[in-house]
């Protein structure tokens, strides 16, 4: 655990680990940043006090550090199966695999805490987020037509996936 702190410190990498309750307005920020609705902090404050939900954020290190999450992915667990409920990285940190570092932190834990199953939805026209899933072995298990509202009336469907952790 230190070593990868340290690791991560040395190479101005951001570090994972589990959102607080304080992150809320920050979390609240960066979503809305990154989706048509935003959730508002007072959503995120009660997302966080739910034991049932995880939420990963990472946060820059290094020297100058700020402790603001730079991205961040919320699970909903229930039994033994799990649902990804949101997924966003600030812009100025996309492309660069904090994407995936997220949801494989997330899946390593939920694979500990016995999880075998996590679904998630992702419009079928969001590139960067379907690359992500499938790359993780994520497979599509589903489809909602025209479950997406678009600019000036156009719809986008949602694809269900899942991906067996165990
Ligand atoms: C989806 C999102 C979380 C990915 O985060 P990220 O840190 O950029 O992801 P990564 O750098 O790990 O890259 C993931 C994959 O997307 C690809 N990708 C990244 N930016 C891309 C772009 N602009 N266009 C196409 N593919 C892109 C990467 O090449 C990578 O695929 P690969 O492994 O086949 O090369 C980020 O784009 C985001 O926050 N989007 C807005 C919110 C959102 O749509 N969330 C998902 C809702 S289901």
């Amino acid at each position: 655990m230190f070593l990868n702190l340290w690791h991560s410190f040395m190479q101005g990498r951001p570090v994972l680990t589990q959102a607080s309750l304080s992150d809320a307005s920050a979390l609240a920020e960066l979503h809305e940043a990154s989706f048509a609705r935003g959730w508002s902090s007072l959503e995120f404050e009660a997302m966080l006090a739910d034991h049932n939900i995880l939420t990963v954020v990472a946060r820059r290190a290094g020297p100058a550090t700020s402790r603001r999450p730079v991205g961040f992915v919320m699970v909903r667990r229930a039994l033994d199966e799990a649902e990804v409920l949101t997924i966003a990285v600030a812009r100025s940190h996309r492309g660069k695999g904090l994407g995936r570092d997220l949801m494989e932190e997330a899946m390593r834990r939920l694979y500990a805490d016995r999880i075998s199953t996590l679904f998630l939805e992702v419009s079928e026209t969001n590139e960067p987020a379907c690359r992500l899933y499938r790359r993780l072995g994520f497979a599509k298990v589903g489809e909602r037509k025209g479950y997406y509202a678009g600019a000036e009336g156009a719809a986008s469907g949602a694809l269900v996936m899942r991906a067996n952790l165990r």
